[in-house]
């Protein structure tokens, strides 16, 4: 990595935006200059990376000259609308959001996973559904062992994945009710501590959330194998920081809990976390904050003859959104893909 790179980071304030600037640091990523971007109405704020203070500029159509890279995270209608900007202007653009995930002109990356399709980019590439990155680093091993047949996945998914405004509105219901007020739901539909709601993004005329959907067609294209079946499950529960999963797989060969396990703790960006014995298995509160995706409670699925149950936990601010995309970036410096073709 020898040439140092000018970074955009789009929604800078936000929370994912925020965990971008900090993994940028922690990695010491090459950069001569990082330029914090967000709306008009965070002009002048103040952010920090690598002991630095920035300013906060308008993200406008000209916030791209001169810019390398650009990491994406302020919504997929910013994102449909600046990311070709961002393009046409030189930058190479690392999207966060859902705008650009099942293009075809858009790689979608997990770079432990299928790092060869950055090769193809045309300018944007896109980071995949929290949910989804998680489930692929955990499942690519197997699938690579065994061929993943069927996957039947139910998501407890954390409020920080809906951004600030969530994390702020879990804290105040949590409050209120612990002092007998009653409490307002403003960015979800109904309350959300102490609640479980089986609703992630919009319904679609299949029944299914849209959220639902992405772990559906994203795992087939992340795998670049459409024989995966994928039916999901996705709920918000009352949980700030980390995305659990119940992940069920139906394999061609047979494998054993003790192969999986073997497999997994050799698979990059995945820490085995199984000795239910002394109640040690992954939790939320664990993998909040760190990078790897923590599998545990690996058991085979008695009811079918290759089956395997597990419980996959990462931190969906990281692995699932800001180190990822972070990730993305340096794996196209190393294979000199900074560039648009
Ligand atoms: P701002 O703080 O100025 O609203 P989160 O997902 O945590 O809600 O964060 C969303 C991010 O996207 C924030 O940084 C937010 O900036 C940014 N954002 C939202 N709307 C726009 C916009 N119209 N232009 C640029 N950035 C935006």
């Amino acid at each position: 990595m020898s040439k140092n790179f000018v970074v955009a980071v789009c929604g800078a304030t936000g929370a994912v935006g925020q965990e971008m600037l900090k993994v940028l640091e922690q990695r010491d990523f090459p950069y001569s200059k990082v330029i914090p971007l967000a709306s008009a109405r965070s002009v002048g704020k103040k952010v920090e990376c690598k002991g630095e203070e920035l300013t906060v500029q308008e993200l406008t159509e000209d916030s791209f000259d001169g810019v390398d890279i650009a990491l994406f995270s302020a919504g997929g209608s910013i994102s449909e609308k600046f990311a070709p900007i961002a393009a046409n202007a030189g930058c190479v653009v690392v999207d966060n959001s859902s705008a650009w995930r099942m293009n075809d002109e858009c790689p979608l990356v997990v770079p432990e996973v299928n790092p060869q399709d950055l090769d193809w980019h045309k300018g944007i590439i896109a980071n995949p559904n929290c949910s989804t990155i998680q489930m692929m680093v955990a499942l690519k091993p197997i699938h690579d062992e065994a061929k993943i047949k069927r996957v039947v996945v139910s998501t407890y998914q954390a409020v920080s994945g809906t951004g600030h405004k969530a994390i702020e509105e879990l804290e105040n219901q949590v409050r209120r009710l612990m002092s007998g007020q009653p409490v307002v739901a403003d960015v979800y539909p109904h309350q959300i501590a102490f609640n479980c709601l089986p609703h992630i993004d919009v319904f679609m005329d299949n029944g299914y959330t849209k959220e639902e959907m992405k772990m559906v067609n994203e795992t087939i294209k992340i795998m670049g194998d459409p024989s995966i079946k994928v039916t999901a499950t996705c709920v918000r529960v009352p949980v700030f920081y980390g995305h659990s999963e119940s992940v069920n797989i139906e394999t061609e060969l047979k494998l054993t809990a003790d192969d999986v396990r073997a497999l997994l703790a050799k698979a990059p960006g995945v820490t085995v976390e199984d000795y239910p014995e002394k109640l040690i298995y992954p939790m939320a509160i664990n993998a909040s904050g760190e990078d790897d995706t923590y599998v545990g409670r690996i058991r085979e699925d008695e009811t079918i003859e290759n089956g395997i149950n597990m419980w996959v936990v990462s931190d969906n601010i990281r692995k699932g959104a800001a180190l990822n995309t972070v990730q993305i970036a340096e794996t196209l410096i190393e294979r000199d893909l900074v560039r648009v073709p």
